[in-house]
């Protein structure tokens, strides 16, 4: 397959790019045909890497109204309506709702996804589901699991059994909720447990990490230290860490130097953040995000992520991350032209970084040819424009093509 007259992650002067055996094998100003190649003629079209959803809940999606929708908007509701629905999972009806989803994704250009999945269920129906769904759709979307323990680790009976038991089954990454454990002591205890678990049985960490508008919560410095003193690094992420937006700048100056010094991820999920943060303020109204801006300005690496998809915490979502990158822009102020321009990384590369795919990641001569080409010639018209993603190629296999809608417009203006 030769892919013609591209734009390459917004690079003025476009590129030829040739994919042989699924692998980029050279990318040139101009390249030849080779006879009865498959060509594409990307003229004024934007070649990115594949898009990367690193924080989605695959076991509960598409469950919004089931068996109550969510009134207040609460974190803490959708935790309670949550509980009551996962009484009735069968692995069935995990699978059904999962490929559902991530066929959504797939048609929006996302090709790697990780998923969090709730361990809090001694029969653990969602985690073996998704364990299937994983195998299933490994040729076409690679997708890591977290063990996520949503109703704590020390808080819920056999919290720490659980979580082991789910490590041995196969997830990717090992996950944690400290703030919503009982207790402060509880939370610490609970990322010395998982942070321990995942050295043991070689796996990543995924931490939901003060995901409340609460500036006491701060198991952000906790989880960094022990990612620090582990040499555990880049392995670790911390995804929404909301509380942030409300920690003071003193301390948040002081925290500053240990996250750069531990290397961890963060994730943010402006959609869900936006929805869930300030339900507990009249006014003025917090923005529940966490501090992008600073992250990124601070070279820490931070993506955005979907989080929900019509489940008890967000009732919308379509598997887009224009969508959440949209939200996130705004909320996090990300609204200089550069910034707009170059913010495809934090829902493609900087994604990948947090999932520790990078090393098969990428529009690079012998990297899996994994990429998407979109409907425009850079990106802060894509995304202004919400340009369809023509092409979506996983492996040097078209995984997805589009046809661009056809508009008749009579506007005399
Ligand atoms: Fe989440």
């Amino acid at each position: 397959m030769l892919i013609k007259n591209v734009h390459i992650q917004n690079e003025s002067e476009t590129k030829d790019v040739k994919i042989e055996d699924g692998k980029f094998v050279k990318i040139a100003p101009t390249i030849e045909a080779s006879e009865n190649e498959q060509v594409i003629d990307a003229t004024d079209k934007l070649l990115l890497p594949p898009f990367v959803d690193p924080h989605v809940h695959l076991d509960a999606t598409m469950t919004a109204g089931d068996p109550e929708w969510n009134q207040t908007g609460t974190l803490f509701d959708g935790i309670r309506i949550w509980s009551e629905r996962k009484k009735t999972l069968t692995i069935d009806d995990v699978k059904t709702r999962a490929k559902q989803a991530i066929k959504t994704q797939v048609a929006n250009g996302i090709q790697f996804v990780r998923s969090h999945v709730d361990v809090t269920d001694p029969n653990l129906t969602a985690l073996k589901a998704l364990i299937e769904v994983r195998e299933e759709v490994k040729d076409q979307v690679e997708l890591q699991l977290v063990a996520f323990p949503q109703e704590g680790i020390l808080s819920f009976p056999n919290g720490k059994e659980l979580m082991t038991e789910a490590a041995d089954l196969g997830v990717d990454a090992i996950g944690g909720i400290p703030h919503f454990e009982f207790t402060r002591e509880y939370a610490v205890e609970s990322l010395n447990f998982l942070v321990k678990l995942a050295q043991q049985k070689n796996k990543l960490v995924d931490v939901h990490c003060d995901e409340i508008d609460d500036p006491q919560s701060r198991s952000l410095e906790t989880l960094a230290t022990l990612a620090l003193e582990t040499g555990m690094g880049d392995k670790v992420t911390a995804s929404h860490t909301t509380a942030m937006g409300s920690y003071n700048d003193a301390y948040t100056y002081k925290l500053f130097r240990l996250l750069k010094m531990s290397h961890i991820n963060f994730i943010a999920n402006p959609l869900v953040n936006t929805n869930l943060g300030g339900r507990f303020d009249t006014y003025p109204k917090r923005r529940g995000m966490t501090r992008v801006k600073e992250l990124k300005e601070a070279g820490i690496n931070v993506a955005f992520g979907e989080d929900d998809i019509k489940d008890p915490w967000y009732p919308m979502g379509n598997g887009n991350m224009l969508d959440a990158l949209h939200m996130g822009l705004h909320v996090g102020h990300l609204m200089g032209y550069d910034d707009i321009m170059n913010s495809y990384q934090l829902v493609t590369t900087n994604g990948a970084g947090a999932m520790h795919v990078s090393d098969h990641y990428g529009i690079e001569e012998g990297k899996p040819a994994n990429c998407i080409i979109m409907n425009n010639d850079n990106f802060y018209n894509a995304l202004n424009e919400r340009s369809e993603i023509l092409y979506s190629i996983h492996n040097g296999e078209v995984l997805v093509e589009t046809t661009p809608k056809k508009v008749t417009n009579n506007f005399k203006g």
